[in-house]
C-alpha cells in the first residue's frame, strides 16, 4: 500500500480489531489506522474553516453523505446547502471541513437561528463520505464546531439528530430547558447544546434559517 494514500474501509482486512482509525493525542493531530497486527500508518486529519476552494467539495461529501440507495435525485441537503451559502444566515467561521491528506472527507455548517427573538444557531446539515463514517470524522467536526460557536460567543446549538449520536457532544432534548421545536412531532429529536454565554431566559420556539423552511 502506498504509505501517502488513505485507504477506504474495504482496504482493512484480516484485523485483530476493528479497522480504523485513532485520535491521537500527539501535537501532529495525525490518526493512525492500522489494517491488521501488523501495519500501521499515519494520515493526517486537519478540521478547520472552509475557504472558497472547498465549496465545491464540501457539497459533494453532504451529496454523497445523504445519499440514499436507489435515489435518482440529490438529497435535499444538498440545495438546503446552496440556498444557506447564499442567505444571510450565513455565517464563515461555522463552515467546517474535515480533510484527511488533502481529501475532504467530511463537512458541518452551522447558521444563523433564533431562540424567540436571541439570537442562537442551527446545526446541520452534517455529513462525512460513507467509506470514511464511523471513525470520528464526525466527532472532530462537531467538537471543532462546539468549540468556534463557544468562542464566538454563541449562548445555544440546536439541532434535528438521533439523540443517541448528539448526546455525546452534550446535547439533550430542547424542552429540557423550554426551547420548542419548529414541528412538535420532532420531539426528543430536536435537541440543544448550551454554551457559555447561554442564560436560562432564553426560551421559545427556535427558528432555523428561511432555507430550512423549504425542506
Ligand atoms: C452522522 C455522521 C455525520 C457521523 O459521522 P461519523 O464520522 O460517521 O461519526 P463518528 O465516527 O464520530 O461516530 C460514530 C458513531 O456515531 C454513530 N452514528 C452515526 N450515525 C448515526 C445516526 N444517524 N444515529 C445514531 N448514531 C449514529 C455510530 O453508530 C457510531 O457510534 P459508536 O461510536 O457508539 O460506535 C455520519 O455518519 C454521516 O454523514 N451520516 C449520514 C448523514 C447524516 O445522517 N447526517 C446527520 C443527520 S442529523
Amino acid at each position: 500500500m502506498d504509505g501517502g494514500s488513505i485507504p477506504p474501509s474495504s482496504t482493512f482486512s484480516n484485523a485483530s480489531r476493528s479497522p480504523g482509525w485513532l485520535l491521537r493525542s500527539d501535537p501532529s493531530a495525525g490518526i493512525r489506522c492500522w489494517t491488521g497486527a501488523c501495519f500501521e500508518q499515519t494520515v493526517s486529519m486537519i478540521v478547520r474553516r472552509e475557504t472558497p476552494a472547498d465549496v465545491a467539495a464540501a457539497r459533494e461529501v453532504q451529496v454523497a453523505a445523504f445519499h440514499k440507495q436507489g435515489a435518482t435525485h440529490e438529497p435535499v441537503e444538498a440545495p438546503l446547502l446552496d440556498a444557506l451559502r447564499s442567505c444571510d444566515s450565513w455565517i464563515p467561521e461555522l463552515s467546517i471541513i474535515a480533510e484527511l491528506d488533502n481529501t475532504i472527507v467530511g463537512h458541518v455548517v452551522t447558521t444563523r437561528g433564533f431562540v424567540g427573538d436571541t439570537p442562537a444557531l442551527g446545526l446541520g446539515p452534517i455529513g462525512v463520505l460513507p467509506t470514511f463514517q464511523g471513525r470520528g470524522v464526525g466527532l472532530a467536526l462537531m467538537h471543532a464546531t462546539i468549540g468556534a460557536a463557544d468562542a464566538l460567543g454563541e449562548p445555544l446549538i440546536a439541532l434535528l439528530g438521533s439523540p443517541d449520536y448528539y448526546a455525546r457532544f452534550g446535547f439533550i432534548a430542547s424542552t429540557t430547558i423550554g426551547v420548542t421545536a419548529p414541528q412538535t412531532a420532532w420531539g426528543n429529536h430536536f435537541q440543544v447544546r448550551t454554551l457559555t454565554t447561554y442564560r436560562s431566559e432564553i426560551r421559545g420556539p427556535f427558528t432555523y434559517a428561511t432555507p430550512f423552511d423549504g425542506v
